[in-house]
């Protein structure tokens, strides 16, 4: 279900087939912006179309650069030869790290006006080493904000012809990357001297790579010192194709890792030049397989199924790392990530924003300055309560919860991929303010649902007495599946109200009391707050009772919750009156199980006989007959055949004909493993 607001992703069985990667974040805006400063015109195919490479877009555009969108992701761009046509701009910028820094440094070192601002988060990400490193060369530039942050203006350079300036490492190696990515539009010889340990290194390879292939060869000293000589100048290399985005794939191996798989990625392999690549690498050591060729990589699970935890230094892949971070919930063990205090400049402060998220879904974390680590589920598997399901067998990963509220996000689109592999566990996952994906990946959640394979619901809706809910719980039996009768917990409800004085026509109260009213099937047996219910469950009054106070609308979403906590491997058949259409929209199939109202009374009245419970036909008949009309006709959720529901009507059958009826259309429809 999608709205705005969050997206709820169903719990996830398995994980496998292939994805074509979106183009690298990374490599489209590095390659926009030197075929903007290049002499001659840049094919440039296979760009992410995304947040971020649209600020970029759009600022090329604004300072007066030819851009032709030729295809949905080919773009070409005629250089300025570092001269932009706008000598004087504005420009907007989001939280476009990529598109911010590089753009800084280019402008800075021309002699235009311009003035760059982002959203508020992009204003307190630092960018004051770059700025200094930028006035040493003859920069003039103000904060006209924080002292140290964007919003910046920038004035026209009066350079100062020096040889040497020095630029900080540790803060955000893109600092590094936009003066080396300026350099060539001066005319003299620079040398960037970099102070303290470099940051993700593998971002200075790819800037490095992106800049030979336009023709400047930067010289250099291992990490500590990059010299552009006078006289390079940015070249077009005429075509060029963006890698896929290696982060991106990283959420795709992590399922293939987590589901099952195999799961294949095209986009992106050996031959890749973004270090992300290299988390392949750690999710290796926690057990995944994985085969890989020079741009494709397929994963699968580990052969014993489990993953085991690793203690890693994460400075190379500081946003993979992340996805290692949601992975460590299904392994085995402790998993520590080192070296990542730059997660805490990014989107937002990633380190607080994964912890907080992590512990919402029940793990044990611990967070430092630049660590974070994190307790998976599968050490302790014993000892918690069962939740909804018939008395279900859990596996170890069900201890992850799905916190009512959902995951937040912190406009993060990187906590909102990651926290999607959370649906492994059990409950599946709600992700809040989902469309914060578009800064990477717009289609992110569509991709996702395509390779996840969701446990399976089989949805049988129809009128009282139908049969529906024999035939389900047989169709149940049969698959070795879960089984929810959707009615009795409307029964439960009222039940529960008239033990503790709650009026029937209070929504309000009654809302209240379904969040609260424990429920466990277990077999045959029902139980409400820790006593087991009998027969009375079961009787006309009860029937009615729940009739009625299903037609508000407070009780029929506080009991959502309940109804989709039965939704666990390795599927579930349930019963109603808007499975199909409300509770599990997503189901494989939907039957719509009815028959005539005398047909449903004789049956009734039989059931009731046999369970040595007074009946009268006549009676029964009206009371169908009164049922069928108040469900079909109230406002909420009425009873009606769903769209894609099948109908089957059992008048002429038997029970065993009509369980038939369902496998059979169940082959055909459920999902190959
Ligand atoms: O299936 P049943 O007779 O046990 O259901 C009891 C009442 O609960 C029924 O009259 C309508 C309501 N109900 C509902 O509105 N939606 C459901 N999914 C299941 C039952």
């Amino acid at each position: 279900m999608t709205s705005h607001e969050f997206i709820d992703i169903p719990p996830l069985l398995s994980a496998h087939g292939t994805i074509t990667l979106p183009g690298s974040k990374s490599i489209s805006n590095r390659i926009l912006l030197l075929a903007a400063l290049a002499q001659g015109t840049t094919e440039i195919r296979d760009v992410l179309i995304s947040d971020d490479t649209e600020r970029m877009l759009d600022a090329l555009r604004t300072l007066g650069v030819s851009v032709e969108q030729f295809s949905t992701t080919g773009f070409r761009v005629t250089g300025c030869c570092g001269q932009f046509a706008n000598n004087d701009a504005n420009l907007l910028l989001g939280n476009a790290g990529t598109a911010f820094r590089p753009l800084t440094a280019a402008l800075a070192l021309s002699d235009g006006h311009y003035t760059l601002s982002g959203v508020p988060r992009m204003h307190e990400r630092p960018i004051g080493d770059l700025v200094e490193a930028l006035r040493a060369l003859g920069a003039n530039i103000d904060y006209t904000g924080n002292e140290g942050y964007p919003p910046l203006e920038i004035f026209p350079a009066t350079l100062t012809g020096v040889g040497k300036v020095a630029v900080r490492g540790d803060v955000s190696s893109q600092f590094l990357t936009a003066l080396l990515m300026a350099l060539p539009l001066l005319n003299s010889t620079v040398t960037v001297e970099v102070i303290g340990e470099l940051i993700s290194k593998p971002y200075i390879e790819i800037t490095l790579a992106m800049m030979g292939r336009f023709g400047v060869i930067v010289q250099r000293e291992g990490w500590c010192s990059f010299t552009v000589v006078a006289g390079s100048r940015y070249m077009s290399p005429g075509v060029m194709y963006v890698e896929g985005d290696a982060s991106s794939a990283s959420y795709f191996l992590a399922a293939g890792a987590i589901g099952g798989g195999p799961l294949r990625i095209e986009g992106v392999g050996s031959d890749s030049i973004q270090g992300d690549v290299r988390f392949a690498d750690a999710l290796r050591q926690m057990g995944a397989r994985i085969v890989q060729g020079a741009n494709w990589m397929e994963v699968c699970a580990p052969l014993s199924g489990k993953l085991r935890a690793i203690d890693m230094d994460c400075n190379h892949i500081p946003d993979a790392a992340m996805t290692l971070a949601v992975v460590a919930l299904f392994a085995e063990g402790t998993t520590t990530l080192r070296n990542i205090a730059s997660w805490r400049v990014k989107e937002t402060d990633r380190i607080a924003a994964m912890a907080t998220e992590l512990r919402k879904v029940g793990a044990t974390v611990e967070e430092g300055s630049d660590f974070i680590r994190i307790t998976g589920f599968r050490i302790q598997d014993s000892g918690f309560s069962k939740g909804g399901g018939s008395g279900s067998s859990l596996n170890p990963v069900s201890r992850i919860l799905n916190p009512g509220s959902g995951i937040d996000t912190y406009d993060d689109h990187r906590m909102a991929m990651c926290f999607s592999l959370a649906a492994f566990g059990a409950q599946g996952m709600r992700i809040n303010d989902p469309t914060c994906v578009a800064k990477t990946f717009p289609e992110y959640f569509a991709v996702f649902a395509r390779v996840t394979q969701a446990v399976p619901v089989i949805a049988i809706d129809g009128p009282s007495a139908s049969g529906k809910g024999t035939v389900a719980q047989r169709v149940a039996d049969t698959l070795g599946y879960h089984y929810l009768d959707s009615g009795a917990l409307y029964r439960l409800l009222a039940l529960a109200a008239q033990r503790s004085g709650v009026l029937l026509s209070d929504e309000s109260a009654l809302a209240k009391l379904a969040a609260k009213i424990e429920i466990c099937f277990s077999g045959e047996e029902v139980w409400l707050d820790g006593t087991q219910v009998g027969n009375e469950l079961r009787t006309e009054e009860a029937g009615a009772a729940a009739s009625k106070i299903a037609a508000l609308p407070k009780v029929r979403d506080a009991l959502l919750s309940k109804q989709h906590a039965f939704r666990r491997a390795p599927g579930l058949v349930a019963d109603g009156r808007d499975m199909a259409s409300v509770v599990f929209p997503d189901s494989v199939l939907q039957v719509f199980l009815t028959a005539s109202a005398q047909a449903r009374a004789d049956r009734r009245y039989k059931q009731l006989k046999q369970k040595g419970m007074d009946a009268n036909i006549a009676a029964l008949l009206q009371d169908i007959e009164a049922r069928d009309s108040r469900d079909t006709q109230r406002s909420v959720a009425p009873l009606q055949q769903a769209t894609g529901a099948i109908l089957l009507d059992t008048t002429a059958l038997n029970i065993g004909q009509a369980v038939d009826f369902v496998l059979a259309q169940y082959q055909l429809k459920r999902p190959k493993n």
